[in-house]
């Protein structure tokens, strides 16, 4: 990372030392000083963040903007009623309350240049830059930066032509998979049965714009098959330092039935990815990542997460993010034994090559449980009981999502995915079946959570 694009270090820290001493604090000391914090979004992976960064000594405030039920005022966890998109609302609370760094949790507000926009005004912010952001912004150019850095990914083509991208179908010799190139909200990829499939979903994706701009351009790709895997990395531009793999639940029902969602549950380490195995990935996928963004002028600070498929003729990356998974974020953070918030100061520092990283052994599974209809419509405002119940179970965390508080300390339904519980163990088969005794202490009307959650790695 050269200085131009290396962000401001920590501010208003240096602020509240004053006097002859401030000459003699080394850098170290003054970012140990604690700091106010904006975690920006309202999902399961924000709670998990906040929670998590409130934990440490360096940490002030935590607040979470706009947050959910889970953490609208816990501790030194509170929420600022501020939506994600509302970046100069952002920026002015960050400024009024000297928030000495900003951590952005959802990939929307990445892409429309969040973090760009805060370290233009000097405020730290955690997350890659709009243009790295592209990597999943845009399908069509992760598909095409792999290709160029030669990271392992399946065969493809784009197309902002309907009837270019129509006629390619019939020239493949092989099955396809049809994505939105845009940000579709998890909902943009679809696995046609046959050609006739493939022609359906381009006429709806390019034709009829079900998904909107996020369509306009697609990517066609190979079919392949094989066990998936999600893998993270903290990045500081140049440095990767890898989380244990998690592996995502992503369809509705047991047995990997049903529509896919954003993420039924989740567990980690996942024995399928072995050492050997991270270390490949390290090798064939984060390496020529970060290099290749730092030579195409987009230096990547932020997270990576690299969705992969293990295919017997090896792994592929079937996308990239530029955040932390959700629900992966609830199993990987309450794994991490060092201090997050040092770890994300070393990425905006680029010091992150001398932070040593430390993990918890053991599992960790999380189940989420979601509300009646969901991934379809669902009602919202249903009430909530068994919270704490479930959170006084030894090792057992639950972690908010579509929450709302409602006044006399009611908690009710405000999404899809409501509520997930997170189960640590020594052991994958004890942190899974924690996690289902906290789900036991949980209910509102219609809730369901898929049963499975972890099976395929216990059956290993
Ligand atoms: P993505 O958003 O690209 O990760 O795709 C969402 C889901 O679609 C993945 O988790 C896979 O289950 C499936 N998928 C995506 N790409 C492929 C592919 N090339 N072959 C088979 N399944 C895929
Ligand atoms: N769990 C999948 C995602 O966060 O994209």
């Amino acid at each position: 990372m050269t200085a131009d694009h290396r962000p401001p270090t920590a501010v208003n820290i240096v602020l509240v030392v004053s006097g002859p001493r401030s000459a003699v604090f080394t850098q170290e000391q003054r970012m140990t000083e604690p700091i106010n914090i904006l975690v920006i979004g309202r999902g399961g992976r924000e709670h998990a963040l906040a929670w998590k960064l409130a934990q440490s000594p360096r940490a002030a405030r935590v607040w979470v903007a706009p947050g959910n039920g889970g953490t609208a005022g816990s501790g030194s966890i509170a929420n600022v009623s501020l939506a994600e998109d509302n970046v100069a609302g952002l920026i002015e609370f960050a400024r009024r309350e000297a928030v000495g760094l900003t951590v952005v949790g959802p990939e929307a507000p990445l892409a429309a240049g969040v973090v760009d926009a805060f370290q233009a005004v000097g405020l730290p912010c955690f997350g890659p830059s709009q243009a790295a952001a592209q990597l999943e912004a845009s399908k069509a150019f992760a598909k095409a930066f792999m290709v160029r850095h030669g990271i392992p990914t399946g065969r493809y083509a784009a197309f902002s032509d309907y009837q270019a991208a129509l006629a390619h179908v019939p020239q493949v010799d092989y099955p396809v998979v049809i994505k939105a190139s845009g940000l579709a909200a998890g909902k943009g990829v679809i696995l046609p049965d046959s050609p006739a499939g493939a022609e359906t979903a381009l006429r709806q994706m390019m034709a009829e714009r079900v998904f909107g701009a996020a369509g306009d351009e697609v990517v066609i790709e190979e079919r392949l098959a094989g066990p998936e895997a999600s893998v993270l990395a903290f990045c500081d531009g140049r440095t990767i330092a890898l989380m244990p793999a998690a592996q995502d639940h992503k369809r509705v029902f047991d047995g990997d039935a049903g529509p896919n969602t954003g993420g039924m549950g989740a567990y980690a380490p996942a024995p399928l990815v072995t050492p050997a195995l991270l270390e490949e990935l390290r090798q064939a996928v984060f390496q020529p990542a970060l290099a290749g963004l730092r030579a195409e002028g987009k230096p990547y600070t932020g997270i990576l997460y690299a969705g992969l498929m293990l295919t017997g003729a090896g792994p592929r990356v079937l996308e990239f993010n530029c955040r932390f998974g959700d629900p992966e974020t609830q199993v990987i953070l309450p794994l991490l034994a060092s201090d997050l918030v040092a770890i994300f100061q070393a990425c905006l520092n680029g010091t992150l090559d001398q932070m040593q990283i430390s993990w918890n052994t053991g599992a960790a599974a999380t189940v989420v449980a979601a509300a009646e209809g969901y991934p379809g419509d669902y009602p919202k405002g249903r009430e909530i009981s068994g919270v704490a119940e479930a959170e006084v179970l030894p090792q057992v965390l639950v972690f908010q999502a579509g929450t709302r508080r409602s006044g006399e300390g009611r908690l009710v339904t405000d999404g899809g995915r409501v509520l997930a519980v997170t189960g640590l163990g020594e052991t994958l088969p004890l942190a899974i079946e924690r996690a289902y005794a906290g789900m036991t202490r949980l209910h509102f009307q219609g809730m369901h959570y898929r049963r499975d959650i972890g099976a395929k790695a216990v059956i290993q």
